[in-house]
């Protein structure tokens, strides 16, 4: 642990955030790398004399910024851990950065599995870092879940992260193209949860480049009209959920419409379109007959 004066902190602070780049990305560089949390920087913004403790030095932490103000990588990247929930994850180029807004997945699930003591048995297509899946395994600690990816590398990433979140052994992991995983599964699934890619590709093209540069491609693009992966998970969750099981997916935008009638079509009932906090349908839900 290195020690220096808060005073001295704050000038380097404001002299980093004066090249460039947002608050939120240079609190995650403090925190992961720094080991000085939110809380520390606000107790300290109260007391400028007293002294903050340092995992690295600021040097350490000023290359770091450097370089992601000069290749645009997210800044989650060159840490190797971003916060998500009360979370702590693991992260590299093979998944995609968890995005806040995900994070309302988890709420969805609580308003309709009211009971912790529940024992739900979900899966969770396209696991990527595991997030949602670590969160539900954590909340629900009855329930059995089962979180699958296509990518073997972004699974192992996931591994790590729920070995490092959680002591229990209720999430189990398997690599596959979305339902094929699940063969031994039809009809047990009390739910089903999945973000997948669903950007279409005129939209990928024009990504900004800290996303298209770095984040892995097949968790983002879904095809021409971004709606590939949905199709396909929406028309074989009836084999797989039991009756009355939910289905919960996120979406682009200004596709919730659009999912709504696949759900719809697919004979699901109690379909709702959820907003997330902009304002956006970002989430659809619908229950197997
Ligand atoms: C948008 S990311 C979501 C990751 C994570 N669930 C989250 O919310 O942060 C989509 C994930 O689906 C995975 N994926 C893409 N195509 C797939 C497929 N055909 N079968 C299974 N998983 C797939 C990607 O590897 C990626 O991890």
């Amino acid at each position: 642990m290195l020690s220096i004066s808060a005073e001295e902190f704050l000038i380097w602070k404001k002299k980093q955030l004066s090249k460039g780049g947002d608050h939120q990305s240079f609190d995650v560089l403090l925190d992961c790398v720094g080991g000085i949390s939110r809380s520390d920087i606000n107790l300290i913004a109260i007391n400028p004399r007293g002294i903050i403790h340092l995992k690295k030095n600021l040097e350490l932490l000023e290359s770091i910024w450097d370089d992601y103000l000069l290749e645009s990588c997210p800044i989650q990247y060159l840490c190797g851990i971003t916060f998500w929930r009360d979370l702590k994850l693991k992260v590299t180029n093979k998944v995609l950065i968890p995005r806040p807004e995900t994070e309302l997945i988890v709420d969805i699930v609580f308003n309709i599995f009211r009971k912790k003591s529940e024992k739900i048995f979900f899966a969770e297509l396209g696991t990527g870092s595991g997030a949602i899946s670590i969160a539900l395994a954590l909340a629900y600690p009855l329930s059995e879940g089962v979180a699958t990816d296509i990518d073997q590398d972004a699974l192992e990433i996931a591994i790590k992260n729920f070995i490092k979140s959680s002591k229990q052994s209720n999430l189990k992991f398997y690599c596959g193209n979305w339902w094929s995983p699940l063969e031994s599964l039809k009809g047990k699934l009390d739910l089903v949860i999945s973000n997948p890619p669903y950007i279409p590709r005129d939209i990928y093209e024009k990504l900004p480049k800290e996303v298209k540069n770095f984040e892995p491609k097949v968790a983002l693009l879904g095809g021409e009209d971004g709606l590939k992966h949905i199709r396909e998970i929406i028309q074989k969750a009836p084999l797989f959920l039991k009756e009355n099981g939910w289905l919960i997916l996120e979406n682009h935008f200004d596709q919730s419409e659009k999912v709504k009638n696949l759900l719809i079509k697919n004979k699901f009932t109690s379909i709702e379109i959820v907003k997330d906090l902009s304002g956006i349908g970002r989430f659809t839900i619908g229950r197997y007959k």
